[in-house]
């Protein structure tokens, strides 16, 4: 049974990891992701400088996920750089997140990670929660802009962490952009911004921040998570590599993400909840799918939906 795989010339033990987002922001944090069974080491998205973050509570756990509108806390991407050293011990590969709040910012931060120790470079296109900043990943001229400056500027894979497109056109614009920039993998979906929780004994929002806007995250996403696979690997012609993310909790939901065209996932809501044995956890459900299926290989069930 071989449940690695590989992104953009990158060799990971699983197909499971934890997504940028809860837990991984601190050193002490990314050692317990280094030890656990996540197959790599996903950074929090961080700023160039550090951020303290939105007013709390900022979080609130759902029965079927979470809103968030955390507002980038994270201790600057210097810091992620010195942590990548310090990681390598774990002998798997690390991921650095970045999110810039200019596109000045996106290429500062990638021309300093290109000469870090990371393996990879998720570019953050769609945090949702900094007041009055468009979601660069809607905005195609944005878009375009931030992925002309960073896409020449080391050998380091990149990869874009996309929001949510409910509308096939901006994917298909997305996707031209991607393969035009030779951007190596995405990672699709991020939470989905400007939702809002009502706590109707309260008679109040969820959280505190934006009057109660934020991110929503977990299983509530996995239908519009897989879509959003799907239309990409379709789009990408299996030309960029592909994480799937949102509302993995289970390996039968990891299952489906290959099913669909991930060549990984990444799990946030299920990490936060559960804590790092989730990845343990859900690895050895997906062994007993595949054993059951007689699948032998991710790349085997990788885009094999089979149409009614
Ligand atoms: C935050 C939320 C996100 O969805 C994201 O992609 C990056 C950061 C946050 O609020 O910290």
């Amino acid at each position: 049974m071989n449940i690695s795989t590989k992104i953009a010339g990158i060799n990971f033990d699983s197909c499971i990891i934890n997504a940028s987002g809860p837990n991984n922001s601190t050193l002490e944090e990314l050692e317990l992701i280094g030890k656990s069974e996540s197959s790599a080491i996903m950074m929090k998205s961080c700023t160039i400088e550090p951020r303290e973050g939105n007013d709390k509570p900022r979080f609130a756990r759902l029965p079927f996920g979470a809103i968030q509108c955390m507002g980038l806390p994270n201790l600057g991407y210097k810091k992620y750089i010195e942590f990548a050293l310090k990681l390598k011990k774990y002998n798997k590969p690390i991921i650095a997140s970045i999110s810039g709040l200019c596109a000045n910012d996106y290429v500062k931060m990638v021309g300093e990670f290109q000469d870090s120790e990371v393996d990879l470079i998720e570019v953050n296109l769609s945090c949702p929660n900094i007041y009055g900043k468009p979601l660069v990943g809607y905005d195609i001229e944005q878009t375009e802009n931030v992925l002309v400056k960073i896409s020449s500027l080391g050998k380091k894979p990149i990869g874009l962490k996309l929001p949510a497109y409910l509308d096939e056109s901006l994917q298909k614009q997305i996707a031209d952009l991607i393969i035009k920039n030779n951007i190596s993998f995405i990672s699709t979906i991020n939470s989905i911004g400007n939702c809002l929780v009502i706590d109707s004994e309260k008679e109040t929002p969820a959280i505190k921040p934006l009057r109660g806007f934020g991110g929503l995250c977990g299983e509530y996403l996995k239908p519009i998570a897989l879509g959003n696979v799907r239309k990409f690997y379709e789009l990408l012609d299996d030309k960029v590599f592909i994480f799937g993310v949102g509302g993995v909790k289970t390996g039968e939901d990891v299952f489906e993400f290959l099913l669909a065209g991930a060549d990984a996932i990444q799990i946030a809501t299920a990490f936060e909840k559960q804590g790092a044995t989730c990845f343990e956890k859900i690895k050895n459900e997906l062994i007993a799918i595949m054993q059951k299926k007689g699948y032998k290989s991710v790349r085997e069930i990788k885009g094999n939906l089979k149409y009614l």
